[in-house]
């Protein structure tokens, strides 16, 4: 094992790790333990970890926000078919490990960044769980605050995309038909894009499903020019709409290899995922394609 990697297995400096570490109950909770209010996400427990029996590792904020596994399987597959030249990932707003773990799969290394420290220790225990901990450095900071000159330098020099799904405000997120991307926590759309480019043009946001593409568009062609894209793919899952994945990076648009080598790609029927997609552009476009994207099946 070279040091590098033994670096990537050293754990994150977590001021309350010790109290952690005596009471494991606080983050395997079983449905009583729920708020009544989650006691809906039980049922969803093998959808957001499939391998939850084996003792994964949650609080209550992350049984409504870790990012389902199959719709994490599916970008990490997407981003590398597009590019497989891409080797390091930053995923900013990692929660419980939702997409880190995923993207561990696929790529060589994985630098997540959380300011919430319970939600660092359940990635770390949950990487564990599925045995991609040596790919995974994590670091305990608010974005983009926490964020020093050295840091980000580190970032500018390893990463080559930029992973995001920041908060969207609750389970309440689609109480109106648009959801304000200026709005988006912890700062506007704009800014955080403009803090993600810093680091690497390659970026994907999962985003509400109802988020405004007119913003989208807006701010896509602001930061990057009048005739820069932003492709949007729709992600479904178990038959609901989860929500989008916002993309930027001339690699991950229509007619790249992802498109031409998607049947080569061993995806199963079983459990479908699948995603139809529309290039935000120029002309500010927003009819969606409808063309099926891809179908990735259960791997475990
Ligand atoms: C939607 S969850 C991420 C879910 C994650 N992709 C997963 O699958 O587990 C959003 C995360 O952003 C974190 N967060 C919110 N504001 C933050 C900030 N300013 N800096 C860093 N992390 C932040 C929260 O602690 C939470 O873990």
């Amino acid at each position: 094992m070279t040091e590098e990697r033994d670096c990537y297995m050293e754990k994150t400096f977590l001021p309350n790790r010790a109290s952690f570490d005596a009471h494991p109950e606080r983050f395997l909770l079983q449905y009583d333990d729920l708020p009544k209010s989650s006691r809906k996400y039980w049922k969803q427990r093998y959808s957001l970890f499939s391998k939850f029996d084996e003792g994964v590792y949650m609080n209550k904020e992350l049984w409504y926000s870790v990012t389902p596994e199959m719709v994490a399987i599916f970008i990490a597959k997407f981003i590398q078919a597009c590019d497989p030249s891409v080797n390091t990932v930053l995923d900013v707003f990692s929660g419980g490990g939702g997409n880190t773990i995923q993207m561990a799969r696929y790529f060589n290394k994985v630098i997540g960044v959380d300011m919430n420290e319970e939600h660092i220790y359940c990635t770390e225990k949950n990487s564990e769980i599925y045995g991609v901990m040596d790919k995974i450095e994590l670091h305990l900071a608010m974005w983009p605050s926490g964020i020093n000159v050295e840091l980000l330098s580190k970032f500018q020099n390893e990463v080559d995309f930029v992973f995001a799904s920041p908060p969207w405000g609750g389970p309440g997120y689609t109480a109106n038909d648009s959801f304000d991307l200026t709005q988006l926590e912890p700062i506007p759309l704009a800014d955080l894009l403009r803090s993600f480019f810093q680091i690497s043009p390659n970026v994907c946001l999962f985003l509400p499903r109802n988020s405004n593409l007119d913003q989208l568009s807006q701010v896509t062609r602001d930061l990057c020019g009048e005739t820069a894209r932003c492709r949007v793919l729709y992600v479904h899952s178990e038959g609901y709409l989860k929500g989008i994945y916002a993309i930027w990076g001339e690699k991950f648009m229509p007619t790249n290899q992802y498109d031409t080598s998607m049947s080569s790609l061993d995806y199963s029927v079983e459990n479908s995922e699948y995603s139809s997609s529309t290039v935000l552009d120029h002309r500010n476009s927003h009819e969606a394609m409808n063309t099926v994207e891809s179908i990735v099946g259960s791997e475990y």
